[in-house]
């Protein structure tokens, strides 16, 4: 069976800083896979080495086959692959239904004569955007602000936005870069089980990175483990936690709750 994702020996260095060495890694159809690590271990440029945002320094990034390293973020994305970023990059003053209908976009059918004249096939695909939409933002429990500039939204809300968002591109693979972040812990319950339905109803594969262990151990079933840019564990989220390597580099080290 050929992987979803498959990275080859991918490397990648700032200059004199190798902030990526010679990762590996294989995803399934529907798999949850988790990168943990200290700050700066090189996890979220792993993301970006993925979704073309850097190009590799050396190595390969393969998406059902293909070989997609180098390709531009928006190819990558047209593919398949969908992601969140770990500083929120949402238009700040367009709101909250209109980003989720923009991301839709990308798949439109109706063509520049169906702009123009409203025909019949446009007037129903824009309903079906718009009723995907609404559904999306209520499944991220933030149907109740579509009409709210994303600016007025509390962090923890706009962080589900920007999850509706990639979701509206429709992923095979979703990447999430601390989907918890600055999310209280009845939050991180209810994004546990947001994700869970999501995995369970679109039957994506998600590649997620958490500092949260609670998130990461009850929704992986496999883990890596990177410091400083080289994988030192991997295995399930038992194995990680009971990896003395694990434990003395990082997770005996921060608040991870
Ligand atoms: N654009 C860049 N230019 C130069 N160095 C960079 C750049 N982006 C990241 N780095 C460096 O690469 C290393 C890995 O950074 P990265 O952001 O991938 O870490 P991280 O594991 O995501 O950390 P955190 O948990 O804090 O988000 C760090 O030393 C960082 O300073
Ligand atoms: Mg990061």
């Amino acid at each position: 069976m050929t992987a979803l994702l498959k990275i080859e020996n991918m490397t990648h260095s700032f200059g004199g800083l190798t902030a990526l060495q010679d990762f590996n890694l294989e995803i399934n159809c529907g798999q949850i896979t988790g990168l943990i690590g200290p700050n700066g271990a090189g996890k979220t440029t792993t993301f970006n080495l993925i979704t073309g945002v850097y190009t590799p320094t050396k190595g390969r990034v393969l998406f059902e086959g293909e070989n997609i390293t180098g390709k531009m973020p928006h190819e990558i994305a047209c593919r398949g692959i969908g992601r969140t970023f770990q500083n929120l990059r949402l238009w700040r003053h367009m709101n909250v239904l209109e980003h989720i209908k923009t991301a839709h976009y990308s798949q439109i059918s109706y063509g520049l004569p169906g702009a123009f004249f409203g025909t019949a096939k446009r007037i129903k695909e824009e309903q079906e955007i718009e009723d995907n939409s609404y559904s999306l933002l209520k499944r991220f429990k933030v149907h109740h602000f579509a009409d709210h500039l994303v600016v007025n939204l509390p962090y923890g809300a706009q962080r589900r936005v920007e999850m509706a968002r990639a979701m509206a591109t429709k992923p095979r693979l979703l990447l999430l870069d601390e989907p918890t972040a600055g999310m209280t812990p009845d939050e991180l319950i209810d994004m546990i089980n947001i994700i869970r339905d999501i995995h369970r109803d679109y039957n994506i594969a998600i590649f997620l990175i958490e500092h949260r262990m609670k998130f990461v151990m009850e929704l992986c079933q496999h883990i890596k483990t990177l410091v400083f840019g080289e994988i030192i564990a991997e295995g399930t989220p038992e194995e990680i936690q009971n990896n003395p390597k694990v434990i003395d580099a990082y997770l005996g080290r921060e608040d991870l709750h």
